[in-house]
């Protein structure tokens, strides 16, 4: 009995691991957490006054979700997570503890709609920076803002950059919608640094 139920847990965690690996393949990046002092950072980063929907972009075990729907209260937060597994904590989670204004779909958010979003909050990789920028601008109302955790979209200017006090210095670029073209910049890199020259000593140091 005893050797059975090890290898069901073994099954299980064995299972997980899998599950998770395939889907950060899937997904380009894997659901590696947002930090307490990021996450702070990034919630100053977004107006008190915000109001609307706050889309989340990858959403993970629903670090970010929760800490954005807590300061927002009358905000509605939209995340979405394409990766089951943290889906599932996370679905879990708020069956347990309720926040009203978190909606939670496992779905890829290249096939949502962001016209209705105040706010888009992200923590992602490069190449999807890249390929969300278009669907931004085509999408995004105007004044809408981005806070980008580490990456920056490539070709525009930010309106901040924000940096942590953790130990990767991680930045968050901060934008706001549109005129798109007005912010336009060449690209400089896909990395985490600034997308213009400015922009280097352009970094805020809020709180
Ligand atoms: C680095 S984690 C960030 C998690 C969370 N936002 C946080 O900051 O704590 C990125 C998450 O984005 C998800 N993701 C990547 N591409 C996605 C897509 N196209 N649609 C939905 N989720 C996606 C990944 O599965 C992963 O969980």
């Amino acid at each position: 009995m005893d050797s059975l139920l090890t290898a069901g847990a073994a099954f299980l965690v064995a299972s997980v691991a899998l599950g998770l690996l395939v889907y950060s393949f899937i997904a380009g990046v894997a659901p590696i957490p947002t930090t307490s002092k990021v996450k702070a950072k990034i919630l100053g980063a977004l107006s008190p006054d915000l109001e609307g929907n706050i889309f989340e972009l990858g959403s993970g075990w629903g670090t970010l979700a929760y800490a954005l729907a807590k300061r927002f209260p009358h905000c509605t937060v939209i995340a979405y997570e394409i990766s089951p597994i943290p889906w599932f904590i996370c679905k879990l989670r708020l069956a347990l503890f309720p926040l009203p204004n978190v909606i939670l779909r496992r779905a890829d958010f290249h096939t949502a709609s962001l016209e209705q979003a105040a706010a888009i909050v992200c923590f992602l990789f490069p190449g999807c920076m890249k390929k969300l920028g278009p669907k931004l601008e085509k999408e995004l109302p105007p004044g809408a803002l981005v806070v980008s955790h580490t990456w920056p979209i490539p070709g525009w200017l930010p309106e901040a950059v924000h940096q942590a006090d953790d130990w990767h210095s991680s930045r968050i670029y901060e934008y706001v919608a549109p005129p798109w073209h007005l912010r336009h910049k060449t690209p400089t890199s896909d990395g985490p640094v600034a997308t213009s020259p400015g922009a280097e000593t352009d970094v805020v140091e809020s709180e």
